[in-house]
């Protein structure tokens, strides 16, 4: 489905039905088809919006150089006001965390839940942000190859790669898709986004994090950080799953979420 909404053209993709919504925000570079197999599998009783990002999938272009966390969540909360959708579940995974805090900072009332999925709260590190500025230079000057081939063998377990060999070409190629003006606009809005730590211990919604033991892009010591900062946060390490777990381990995934 698709809107124009303020002027930018968004897609998203539904599944499911009920009173409960859950708004599934996808990592970087990605796109809404990460959610395939929840879109696949809803839990019952929860109605799921799956939103391509501005710049990323089906939606409108990326214009200017930045593509802030702000701006991001600010395009998600005028979709569910498109969809007269008062309160959601924010589920986001890795940057769609990112998104998560900001939505919660700029509309909190929008937000009855939030799923954490292999995110962290904190800033980049001074290195890390210099260094994600260096890659956003890049991919302007040379595209995305460089970003990929950096990410994607860190991204999903060794049993994955070892037994899903069909799961890395897709991956592969979701990142593929996503035009070079978006990876380094979200490159830049990433490594300026602020600390989300001081906003932990105002979540008071029901909150579940989720993490693959193998990540090393978001390791489970962000995720033990992030339970320990949110009063009843619910923590869930997921094995045999790096930074995708709701790829690399669906069933685990969709049980887990189905219980939020
Ligand atoms: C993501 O999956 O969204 C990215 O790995 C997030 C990041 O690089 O911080």
């Amino acid at each position: 489905m698709d809107a124009t909404i303020d002027g930018t053209r968004l897609s998203w993709q539904e599944a499911g039905g009920g009173e409960r919504v859950l708004l599934l925000v996808h990592g970087f570079p990605f796109n809404a088809s990460m959610w395939r197999p929840q879109l696949a599998d809803p839990p019952a009783g929860w109605r799921l919006i799956a939103p391509d990002l501005r710049g990323f999938g089906a939606s409108g272009p990326a214009t200017g150089a930045r593509l802030g966390m702000d701006r991001f969540a600010v395009d998600l909360a005028a979709l569910l006001r498109h969809l007269g959708i008062a309160r959601v579940t924010v589920c986001g995974l890795s940057m769609g965390g990112y998104i998560a805090f900001a939505l919660r900072r700029g509309a909190p009332k929008l937000v009855a839940g939030l799923v954490l999925c292999d995110t962290r709260a904190g800033p980049d590190s001074p290195k890390a942000r210099e260094k994600r500025l260096h890659s956003a230079e890049r991919v302007r000057m040379d595209g995305t190859a460089g970003v990929i081939e950096g990410m994607l063998p860190r991204l999903l377990s060794p049993v994955t790669k070892a037994h899903r060999p069909e799961l890395v070409d897709e991956v592969r190629a979701m990142m593929e898709a996503a035009p070079a003006q978006s990876v380094a606009g979200a490159l830049i809005g990433m490594a300026e986004r602020p600390d989300s730590t001081p906003l932990l211990r105002t979540i008071d919604v029901p909150t579940l994090i989720m993490v693959g033991a193998d990540d090393e892009i978001t390791p489970p010591g962000d995720a033990r950080m992030m339970a320990r900062g949110i009063r009843g946060a619910r923590l869930e390490i997921i094995d045999d799953a790096a930074h995708l777990p709701n790829l690399e381990q669906p069933a685990t995934f969709n049980r887990l979420l189905g219980g939020i």
